[in-house]
């Protein structure tokens, strides 16, 4: 058997220097047909003295593995239905002030299929993603994920406090030692090296994905990322600044939740037929300028008016974070029309923005869980940009054009409804790509990198109730969004339904990625309720198009031009 080679020079020497380009590949006999015993001895030689199992379970075909509402609140859910695997969790320690721990799958080596799949996480969530790892062992792909080094809920970052060890796992540090360790431990158990590595993610997932390949750029072939909040010194302090927008409730300018729907259905009759197509779908909301005027309160009002100091709160909703005495600074993209259902998300109060938000000011940036988050100020934002805690961001899009340079493929989607993570950003990221990394060559950038903008999905999965518009592409916590048995788009779970699927013809068989299919259902979450619509959704630039013949459900009624 041959020794992984992650000996004496320590954890934080091997894994954590930008020189080390994954594990080594070679050595490895011809196929073997045996993989070790599903046992802690199997894979304790693998590791460095830093790391130590804690848990490894062999899983029977049709059965289900995961932690539990009692012992992971981040990711409860335990997915069902697993094909016969190996679970393995490792425990990771980072400095005397930090520990990561890790879950990985691995199927049999008969279903193995020789590739390799890390998924992210959401938010500043910590726990093991076990119902994302789950499709990997169905694709014949040994998957992993990672507690990014603490154990909390989506928005706590009480973890973080003081502790820039910690601070680090989350930033980058916990997925960079994920992979791999994970990657040591497949090759080890099957004695045969991984020939294709993937990442798929969405929001924190998202950025996970893009900040190691950042990193390094040869931890995977091909990427699948969802509503990246890759500019971590941005996003989070655009999200406390946005929940501010509609504070304090008792304000004149604050508009309910119980008013969004309104908002929403009058865009949608002053924007939907723009793309060419009135089907209750805004798919290009750039053509878009809402006007709100005519739902200005009559002198009597009506619970379904805006006053004049609400429409000045919802213009600024959709326009960019730029700081009040500088107005010609751009700091972030604002929401798109066709937000506005979700944006009691964040703008929902009716006390508090989101923690999405404050967390990362108390947790993060000041280190003050006390923190008022009534003293914000535009200020933080250039406190961020410099301090960057944790090296969180994932915004060097240099390393990126090392990637590709390496063959690596990207594919980035992003729901134009959003209300979390502005789709913006993603349009951002690109362009940053095509004019500092390509010098305006955006030909070269769409060979590696397709961008898939989702007419009417919500934040990395969903639409707003009522509208069927098509979202379900196999992203990122989609699956496990239609049941924990699931493990891609029901009944539809191939390359031109699934993204992670379509990645994989990409890297493996050389087909790019010039679209996928989206799926809507009758009832949002409910399969067996029947596809209420499908639709092609393109790599930008290209759009969907209908022919103007058939039935716009069918997604044989539609192009990409
Ligand atoms: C995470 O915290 C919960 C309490 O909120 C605890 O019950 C659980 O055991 C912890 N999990 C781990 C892996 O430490
Ligand atoms: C901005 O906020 C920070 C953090 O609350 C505070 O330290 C700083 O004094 C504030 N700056 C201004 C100009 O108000
Ligand atoms: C960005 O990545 C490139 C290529 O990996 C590297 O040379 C450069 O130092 C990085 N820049 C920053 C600011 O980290
Ligand atoms: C899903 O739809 C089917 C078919 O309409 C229905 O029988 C079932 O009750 C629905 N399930 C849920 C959870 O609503």
């Amino acid at each position: 058997m041959t020794r992984l080679i992650l000996v004496s020079a320590g954890l934080t020497a091997v894994l954590f220097t930008s020189q080390t380009q994954g594990i080594p590949r070679a050595g490895f006999a011809a196929r073997e047909a045996t993989p070790l015993p599903c046992d802690a001895a199997s894979f304790a030689p693998f590791l460095p003295p830093e790391a130590a199992i804690e848990n490894v379970v062999s899983v029977p075909d049709g059965g289900s593995y995961g932690e539990g509402v009692t012992i992971n609140d981040a990711y409860p859910w335990i997915p069902t239905g697993l094909p016969a695997l190996c679970a393995v969790t490792v425990r990771v320690t980072t400095s005397p002030s930090s520990v990561f721990r890790f879950g990985l799958f691995l199927p049999s080596a008969e279903q193995w299929k020789e590739r390799f799949l890390a998924v992210g996480n959401g938010g500043f969530a910590g726990g093991i993603n076990w119902v994302d790892m789950a499709p990997g062992p169905h694709f014949g792909m040994a998957s992993v994920s990672t507690d990014t080094g603490h154990n909390s809920t989506v928005g706590d970052t009480s973890w973080a406090f003081d502790n820039p060890e910690r601070q680090a796992d989350w930033g980058w540090r916990a997925m960079h030692g994920t992979v791999t360790l994970g990657k040591a431990l497949t090759e080890a158990y099957y004695s045969r090296a991984i020939c294709f590595s993937y990442y798929r993610g969405c929001s924190t997932g998202g950025r996970q994905g893009l900040r190691e390949i950042m990193h390094s750029p040869a931890s995977f072939d091909g990427v699948v990322v969802g509503a990246p909040a890759w500019w971590t010194t941005r996003i989070h302090n655009f999200i406390t600044r946005t929940g501010m927008l509609n504070l304090p409730a008792s304000s004149s300018s604050y508009i309910s939740p119980t008013l969004f729907p309104l908002i929403a259905s009058h865009v949608l009759s002053q924007c939907d037929a723009l793309d060419g197509v009135s089907d209750d779908i805004i798919s290009s909301p750039s053509l878009c300028t809402p006007d709100l005027t005519p739902l200005l309160c009559p002198a009597i009002p009506t619970t379904a008016c805006l006053t004049a100091s609400q429409i000045t709160t919802a213009a600024a909703i959709y326009a960019p974070y730029t700081p009040s005495t500088d107005p010609s600074t751009f700091y972030y993209p604002g929401f798109l029309p066709s937000s506005e259902v979700g944006w009691s998300t964040l703008l929902g109060g009716p006390s508090d923005p989101s923690p999405l938000g404050t967390a990362y000011q108390r947790g993060f940036l000041l280190s003050d869980p006390s923190w008022p988050w009534q003293d914000y100020n535009d200020t933080l934002v250039p406190l961020a940009d410099a301090a960057d805690p944790g090296a969180a961001n994932a915004a060097n899009v240099s390393a990126l054009a090392e990637y590709a340079a390496r063959g690596g493929k990207l594919l980035l989607y992003h729901g134009l409804a959003d209300a979390v993570v502005p789709p913006g950003g993603s349009e951002l990221l690109r362009a940053r790509v095509v004019d500092e990394a390509f010098g305006g060559d955006a030909e070269a950038v769409a060979e590696w990198f397709a961008m898939l903008m989702v007419p009417g999905m919500e934040h990395c999965r969903g639409c707003a109730e009522g509208t069927a518009a098509p979202w379900n592409m196999g992203g990122a916590t989609q699956a496990a969004a239609m049941g924990v048995g699931e493990w891609s788009v029901p009944g539809y779970r191939d390359a031109e339904h699934d993204v992670l699927l379509a990645m994989v013809e990409w890297v493996e068989a050389g087909r790019k990625v010039e679209g996928v299919v989206a799926t809507a259902w009758k009832e949002r979450w409910n399969a067996s309720s029947g596809v209420a619509r499908q639709r092609v959704v393109c790599a930008w630039p290209r759009e969907a198009s209908w022919d103007g013949v058939g039935r716009e459900e069918e997604p044989g009624s539609w192009g990409c031009v």
